[in-house]
């Protein structure tokens, strides 16, 4: 019998989306094959502590005990201890947001040599960035949303035009999103329509971040794929989100149950429409270098079925209810196979690094 490897799944963390990380671990700790694998849940608390063993399991077994939110928790150093889990054979982080999906914690893992799940540091960081994606988007050919950005000192400054709505409507027109350029969940994320909304949408972005995005409107629903892989990546079929009228998919539709979105798997779409979502996903996948997985967010414009892309995540929800492993069930993956999968891909994507080094020694 071979050896089972020793999996350490991190979650938790100091973002907003704490609880939902909570809820993909608990999760993914219960379908996890433990035929394969002997799983380890490593709980980065709400004080930014890391949790002993037995607490974190107790969360994960019971998620409904866990803690409120952390948001003013500002630092979670203390997860410099897993360097004192050398016997753990591979991570996987299933921290959404700030520190766990940016890029910092696959910086920590790369500096203690260990394989994990998911994308790697580049690719992490830049996608974090809703800008950055939308500009390596754009030079893959794939369509984005018209936007302007606005960075803390410009919005510091009384005078700047962009703060004036109607300039930013003379650019970009008045029907207009507000965003925090680095966040998830729909925190900070709000419609506007007018001057009055505007300057109190840019208020609540600068909350979340030093950078917002302010972009055109565009109407339609909402189609997701997932990606999975590292040198030849796969693609699932497309998820369908309709929101309500006057709404969007907000935290609250995102999570609650009594969500005034819809989501259809597989979306009911003309096989052509699914076939360009498809293709551009993985244009995006690549001009961003992702590895391991993604899920790659588009906007099917109701006038023209134009196909612009949203965001992508570097660490999808993996909930009940998330898209990113429903999109695999439906072409075949289960969870458990899809848990398995992931990090398979962590492990190859390190053994390759590894081989790349020794050429040179
Ligand atoms: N330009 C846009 N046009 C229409 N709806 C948008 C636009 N940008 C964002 N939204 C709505 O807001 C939601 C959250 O925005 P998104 O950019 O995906 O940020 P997050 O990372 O918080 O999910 C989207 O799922 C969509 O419902
Ligand atoms: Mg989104």
């Amino acid at each position: 019998m071979t050896k089972k490897l020793k999996v350490g799944l991190i979650f938790g963390g100091n973002s907003s989306e704490y609880e939902v990380s909570i809820m993909s671990a608990h999760n993914i700790y219960n379908a996890i094959d433990t035929s394969k694998f002997d799983v380890y849940p490593m709980w980065i608390t709400n004080d930014g502590y890391l949790a002993n063993d037995e607490d974190s399991r107790k969360v994960l077994q019971d998620p409904k005990m866990t803690v409120a939110n952390p948001h003013k928790v500002v630092n979670i150093s203390n997860i410099i201890e897993l360097q004192d889990r050398p016997e753990m054979d591979v991570f996987f982080p299933i921290v959404h947001g700030n520190l766990g999906e940016d890029g910092a914690l696959q910086g920590l893992f790369r500096i203690m040599d260990k394989p994990f799940v998911g994308d790697d540091v580049l690719a992490a960081a830049v996608t974090m960035d809703k800008e950055m994606t939308k500009i390596l988007a754009q030079r893959a050919g794939v369509k984005v949303s018209k936007w302007i950005s606005i960075k803390r000192p410009e919005y510091d400054d009384k005078d700047n035009k962009k703060l004036d709505y109607d300039y930013v409507a003379q650019e970009l027109g008045q029907d207009l999103f507000v965003k925090p350029s680095n966040q998830g969940s729909s925190v900070g994320v709000n419609h506007v329509l007018n001057a009055e909304e505007y300057k109190a949408a840019l208020e609540d972005a600068f909350k979340y971040d030093d950078k917002v995005l302010v972009e055109e409107t565009v109407h339609g629903s909402e189609v997701e794929t997932a990606v999975l892989g590292n040198d030849k990546p796969i693609v699932s079929g497309a998820g369908q989100i309709t929101n309500a009228k006057d709404s969007f998919y907000t935290y609250e539709n995102k999570y609650n149950s009594d969500s005034t979105s819809t989501l259809q798997i597989p979306a009911d779409l003309p096989e052509e429409i699914i076939e360009n979502v498809r293709r551009d996903a993985l244009k995006v996948y690549q001009a961003t270098e992702c590895s391991g997985m993604s899920r790659i967010d588009f906007m099917l414009r109701q006038e023209d079925n134009a196909i612009i892309l949203t965001e992508v995540n570097a660490l999808p929800g993996f909930t009940n209810i998330s898209m990113y492993p429903k999109l695999f069930e439906e072409v075949g993956i289960p969870y458990s196979e899809l848990i398995t999968r992931l990090i398979n891909l962590g492990i190859e994507r390190y053994n390759h690094k590894k081989t790349l080094l020794h050429k040179h020694e």
